[in-house]
Parts: C-alpha cells; sequence; structure tokens
C-alpha cells in the first residue's frame, strides 16, 4: 500500500474524511502526539489499527470527538464532574473513562463497559472529525512499543506502507500523551499522568485517586512495554548529584565499548564535558515536547545507550517521570 502524506487543506481533509468514512486509517496530528484514526462506530476499521501498530487487542483506544455534546452518541451519561472537568479542559490534553453505549464495538473498548473520550486541541484534528462526521477511535501512531510519534516523519517511519494517509500538521505542541482520568466512581482516579498536570486537575475535582502501585493495570496499556527506542535507556532520578552520577554511568559504559548520549536539559550541558549529550530543551515543558523525538534521534544517530536526566516530581515532571520509567524498562541509576 502506498502512504500519501499531505498537508491539512480544505481538500485533503475531505479526502482524508472520506477514507475514515470507508473503513481506512488515517493518521492525524493532535496537540499531545499523533493518532492513527479510524471510525469508532465500525468494527472492522478499528481492527486495522490493532494489525498496523501490532498491539495487543484488549489495550482499550481512546474515541475522539469534536465536542461535548457529541459525547452523548458513545456514552451512556456524562457524569457532573466530567462535565465540569470537561468545560474547564476541553478541548485540550485530557481524556476521560466514562460508562459506554452498547453501539460502540467491543474492537475499541478492549471489550470493557467504558470507553475513553477526548477533544483535541488541533484545529486539523477536530475538521477531520467533522469531516468523517463520526467519532475516531486513535491510539498513538507508533508501532506498538515505540516512542509515540510527535511529527508526521516519526509516523511514516512506523507505518508505511501500512496506512494510506497521513495527514502532516507539523510538531506537537505538547509531546506527550493526554492524562487519563476515569470518572465512572465516586472519586475520579488518575489512570495515565499525561499533557494536563495533576495538579490541575485536583483544582477542578479536589479528591483525586492516584494509584501508585504498577501491578495495578488500570489503564490496560500501561502493563505493556512502551515509548522505547532501540538504544537501551536508562533514567536518572533527580538528586543534587545527579549530573555527576550521569557522567560516572556514561563512563562505565564507554568503557565497556558502548556508545552513550546523555539527554539533558540544556543549562546542563556543559557539566558532561567532552561527553555527547543531546539538549532536549530549556525546561520541562520543553524536555515533554522533544522526549519521543529526541528518543528516535538517539537511534538515527546510532548510540546504543540513551541516559536521560532525572525530573522533579511535580507538573508535567511526573507525567516525565511516568513516561522515562517506562521507556527504560525501569532501569533507574
Ligand atoms: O494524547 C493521547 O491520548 C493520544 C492522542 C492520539 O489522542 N492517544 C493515545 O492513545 O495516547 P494510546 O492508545 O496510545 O493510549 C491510550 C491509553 C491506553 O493506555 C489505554 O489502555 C487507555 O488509554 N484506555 C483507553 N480506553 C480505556 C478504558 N476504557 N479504560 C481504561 N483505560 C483506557
Ligand atoms: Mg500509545
Amino acid at each position: 500500500m502506498e502512504t500519501k502524506v499531505l498537508k491539512p487543506t480544505r481538500e485533503n481533509i475531505r479526502i482524508c474524511g472520506d477514507a475514515i468514512k470507508r473503513g481506512e486509517l488515517v493518521a492525524f496530528p493532535t496537540e499531545t502526539v499523533y493518532g492513527l484514526g479510524a471510525d469508532a462506530m465500525q468494527r472492522d476499521a478499528a481492527k486495522k489499527i490493532y494489525a498496523a501498530k501490532g498491539r495487543p487487542s484488549d489495550n482499550p483506544l481512546i474515541v475522539h470527538v469534536d465536542s461535548i455534546g457529541a459525547m452523548s452518541a458513545v456514552v451512556e451519561k456524562i457524569p457532573s464532574v466530567a462535565l465540569r472537568l470537561a468545560a474547564r479542559f476541553m478541548p485540550g490534553p485530557l481524556t476521560l473513562v466514562m460508562k459506554k453505549k452498547s453501539v460502540v464495538p467491543d474492537e475499541v473498548t478492549g471489550g470493557l463497559g467504558t470507553v475513553a473520550l477526548r477533544i483535541p486541541l488541533s484545529q486539523t484534528a477536530l475538521s477531520l472529525i467533522r469531516a468523517a462526521g463520526t467519532p475516531i477511535c486513535a491510539p498513538s501512531a507508533n508501532t506498538s512499543g515505540a516512542p509515540s510519534p510527535t511529527a508526521a516523519n516519526h509516523v511514516l517511519a512506523d507505518m508505511k506502507g501500512k496506512i494510506p494517509y497521513i495527514l502532516d500538521g507539523g510538531v506537537c505542541k505538547i509531546g506527550i500523551e493526554s492524562t487519563v482520568i476515569d470518572v465512572t466512581g465516586k472519586v475520579p482516579r488518575l489512570l495515565r499522568p499525561g499533557g494536563l498536570p495533576v495538579e490541575k486537575i485536583k483544582e477542578i475535582v479536589g479528591e483525586l485517586e492516584i494509584v501508585t502501585d504498577g501491578s495495578v493495570a488500570l489503564c490496560p496499556g500501561m502493563k505493556y512495554k512502551h515509548y522505547a527506542p532501540k538504544a537501551e535507556v536508562f533514567f536518572s532520578a533527580y538528586y543534587e548529584k545527579m549530573t555527576e552520577a550521569i557522567c560516572d554511568w556514561y563512563d562505565g559504559i564507554v568503557s565497556r565499548g558502548g556508545k552513550p548520549v546523555v539527554l539533558c536539559l540544556d543549562e546542563n550541558s556543559e557539566k558532561y564535558g567532552k561527553r555527547d549529550v543531546i539538549k532536549i530543551g530549556a525546561n520541562y515543558e520543553e524536555y515533554a515536547h522533544n522526549l519521543f523525538a529526541d528518543l528516535r534521534l538517539a537511534d538515527e544517530k546510532g548510540y546504543g545507550y540513551v541516559i536521560a536526566e532525572g525530573v522533579p516530581d511535580r507538573g508535567i515532571g511526573n507525567s516525565l517521570i511516568n513516561r522515562l520509567i517506562k521507556s527504560s524498562g525501569g532501569r533507574i541509576i
């Protein structure tokens, strides 16, 4: 299959909307990461997503709609806490898990009685949903296990020959996926930290249950290998002597014949002397924005090992820690 990369012109959005209606796959930009979209109401279309990604079929997809009103097509009832969160943060990097209507196929929800919903902030994504005239289910548009795509060329690298269309809307603004909250119970539960910091959600909901026990896979997707480049990733804890410890670890890898690179904040780069670094940005928002792209870059440059600097456990840092623990497979130094 030929994969066409299209600019999001009105005509191309119509072409892609028609493809979704026909049950085909279209990758599209959002403010978090690129999604691999299909008509959420067509069983066979959703199945194609799992095949293209090599994704386990028990890992449910996020359904993207263009408005709060459009949610009622797929959920039984929107709880009042969900309405408050939606009014404040949607469109934006927030996904809410609610009880689904029976019209939503099991292929979309991994057989669960709930469905995850979000309204993306990207105009291209919203236009695509409107052109398709249906909710669009979409996971991140990467091969299962690989870093999520934050630019059209990342999608092309993973999906070339497997899908007909990629809408190229440039680089994703946030760079890590949405925050997922389950609002089916009395107290909202954080299932996956993400682009919307937990502190902001707490301001609206007051109480938020945060399950820190990694052995409980509430978000089915979180139990699988994730965000991993070909290089072996190490993630540092965040503390005063972090840069010295990273230098020691780096030198240890070199002495065993390996080729490492450090992912560091711009301001820290000189602390690593002549060692190879990739400057990831000036602050933690930029760290999040560039993380997945720089993991892919490390592979392209032929590094066998990536050592990622630690980040403080607050704001977007909390979500970064989640991604880096997964990306490193828990190899923390
Ligand atoms: O920012 C994002 O959320 C991106 C863009 C494309 O919207 N999408 C994304 O999808 O990250 P994906 O499939 O890579 O991650 C979705 C996560 C998975 O961990 C999945 O298990 C969880 O959401 N999820 C989906 N439906 C769920 C449900 N009904 N209950 C619990 N978790 C659910
Ligand atoms: Mg993903």
